[in-house]
């Protein structure tokens, strides 16, 4: 293997990326099977999951699925004991399970800012509670956590996604605190606009599809697979003294003045 190859290669690694059945996740999961790594991928829609899994391993990749909805506490333990039985260790955990529910914030219901919460905040951690102690036995490991440009701007219509990704920076920075001693590194990767389910209604409304693209200093959407090179960064060597940062691949949404 060459240098640049030692240095991105995951050969070897088991990685978990939740939400992995399509969108985002998906795209990340692309890279790190690409990279090498053996890579168990979750959701909650089985027959989804499974048509995901099987384009994968026929691309010859090491995917493997398992169904978890995340907002179940006992779904995560099973998912974090499913991957200590079948391969008793784990190197890379990508949180990228989310929703969104947009509202007028006076009307924004209940029901929808706990699904919200449990979903892109609370699930994380209890991922990491769980992963987080096989890493630590393991004295290695890494952990990344698809937060938002909504973690840095504020949206309309958007406070509980709003508050769950700006959540997920800080525990991001929290958590690469706690589990840094233990060689485990945590960091934080938030996309902007990127053409998936998510936000199919702001991409069929050829308005809003437009002053989005051109929002972008790229002027386009992002794809799925444009995540794809930073969370290999983020997941291998190349990134070994990175811990505690939020990264952005927004096509410069953040940085853009008028
Ligand atoms: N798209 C964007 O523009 C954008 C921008 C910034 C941040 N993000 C973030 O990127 C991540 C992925 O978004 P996306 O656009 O790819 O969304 P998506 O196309 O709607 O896909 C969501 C994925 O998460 C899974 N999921 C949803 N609820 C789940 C639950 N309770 N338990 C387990 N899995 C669950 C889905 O599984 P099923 O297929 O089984 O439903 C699916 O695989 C999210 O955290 C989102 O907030 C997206």
């Amino acid at each position: 293997m060459s240098y640049l190859e030692t240095l991105f290669s995951l050969q070897g690694r088991i990685a978990v990326v939740t939400g992995a059945s399509r969108g985002i996740g998906r795209g990340i999961a692309t890279g790190l099977l690409g990279a090498g790594a053996s890579a168990v991928l979750t959701g909650t829609d089985p027959k989804r999951l499974e048509a995901a899994v099987a384009e994968f391993k026929g691309q010859g990749r090491n995917a493997d699925g398992f169904v978890c909805d995340v907002s179940d506490r006992g779904q995560i333990d099973g998912l974090v004991e499913y991957v200590r039985r079948t391969y008793g260790r784990i190197d890379i955990l990508v949180n990228n399970a989310g929703v969104a529910f947009g509202h007028p914030a006076l009307e924004y219901p209940d029901d929808q800012w706990d699904r919200t919460i449990r979903v892109n905040l609370e699930a994380p951690f209890r991922l990491i509670r769980g992963f987080g102690a096989m890493m630590k036995q393991q004295g290695r490991g890494v952990i990344i956590n698809v937060t938002s440009i909504n973690a840095e701007v504020g949206f309309p219509d958007n406070p509980a996604y709003a508050a769950s990704k700006g959540g997920l920076k800080m525990m991001t920075k929290a958590l690469a605190n706690d589990l840094g001693r233990h060689g485990i590194r945590v960091n934080a990767l938030g996309p902007g606009y990127v053409h998936t389910d998510l936000n199919a209604g702001s991409w069929a409304d050829p308005e809003r599809r437009r002053i989005r693209a051109e929002r972008s200093m790229l002027g386009r959407w992002g794809e799925p697979e444009d995540l794809a090179g930073l969370a290999i960064f983020l997941a291998s060597d190349a990134s070994s003294f990175v811990t505690g940062q939020d990264f952005y691949a927004d096509g410069g949404w953040i940085a853009k003045g008028l």
